[in-house]
């Protein structure tokens, strides 16, 4: 299906990371274009649609447990995305009623979504901004106005880093952003990797990318740990090291079961601000 309206500020003829996305998870809210390109990588990547619900699910796991075992009660979600099923409000709300949420994306489509989505819901906002501007994404005033950064929070930044190009030193912004942040705040990363992918599939997706609004940046795995550089990682499952894992693994309930080829285009990892 394709969405049935273009929003301001809306090019239904060039692909973006928030369309392609909604793509692959089975969402409505992409045009013919993303289509077509989506489709270039399925055709090679039949487990695309599979890999992309396990970074979801690895998101979702990752922000109610940190709602659970960690009392956090606010959220930043960057690189939020299209509305899809469980979202990140709905999910920690399940488990903190009055946890407040500042979703961020540079997408004018999923400010249009989430707008709509969350007129209503007091304590939880859509905020249009470019992660790779920290000081003015972190001084929005409606993300001040919701979030108390004298107090731990949940930092999301799942399925996004993968868009910022290395001269834009995403290693850089992200402890910028743990700085900020409060002792004993969360950060929640995950990122693809072509760690022992077929080169054809990687180049393939490079190219569909090339045509969209934002390149996409392959990782190995010690690139991925850099990140977390000055900051306590968590076991990614009971029983486990404390480090980096892929999406599937961390915090299943049967981690052997869940180590499945469609998670391990993703690493992930979960980490304390000490
Ligand atoms: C693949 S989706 C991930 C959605 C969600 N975080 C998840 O993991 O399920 C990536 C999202 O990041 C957004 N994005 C990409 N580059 C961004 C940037 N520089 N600043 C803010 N958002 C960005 C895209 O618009 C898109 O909605």
């Amino acid at each position: 299906m394709i969405a049935d309206s273009v929003p301001p500020g809306v090019n239904p003829d060039v692909p973006t990371p928030a369309r392609l996305y909604d793509y692959f998870l089975g969402g409505t809210n992409h045009y013919e274009v993303d289509r077509q390109l989506g489709k270039r990588i399925k055709d090679l990547v039949p487990e695309v649609s599979d890999s992309a619900w396990a970074n979801r699910a690895f998101h979702q796991r990752a922000a109610v447990w940190l709602a659970r075992e960690r009392g956090v009660d606010q959220f930043i979600d960057i690189g939020a995305g299209l509305p899809t099923q469980g979202n990140t409000h709905e999910l920690v709300r399940s488990v903190v009623p009055d946890a407040r949420v500042v979703y961020v994306d540079n997408d004018p489509m999923v400010l249009a979504h989430a707008g709509a989505l969350l007129a209503d819901v007091p304590g939880v906002e859509i905020v249009m901004a470019d992660l790779r501007d920290p000081q003015a994404l972190l001084s929005d005033p409606v993300l001040t106005a919701q979030i108390d950064m004298s107090r731990p929070v949940g930092f999301l930044m799942t399925g996004v880093l993968y868009f910022v190009a290395d001269e834009a030193d995403p290693w850089g912004l992200v402890a910028t952003y743990a700085r900020a942040l409060a002792p004993g705040s969360y950060l929640v990363l995950s990122h693809l990797t072509s760690d022992n992918k077929p080169p054809r599939s990687v180049q393939t997706g490079e190219e569909v990318y090339a045509r969209a609004t934002e390149n996409i940046h392959f990782r190995t795995r010690a690139d991925f740990e850099r990140f977390f550089d000055g900051l306590e990682l968590v076991p990614p499952y009971p029983g486990a090291d404390a480090g980096v894992s892929y999406v599937g693994v961390w915090g299943a309930e049967d981690p052997a079961a869940a180590d499945t080829d469609d998670s391990r285009w993703l690493y992930c990892g979960v980490a304390r601000r000490p």
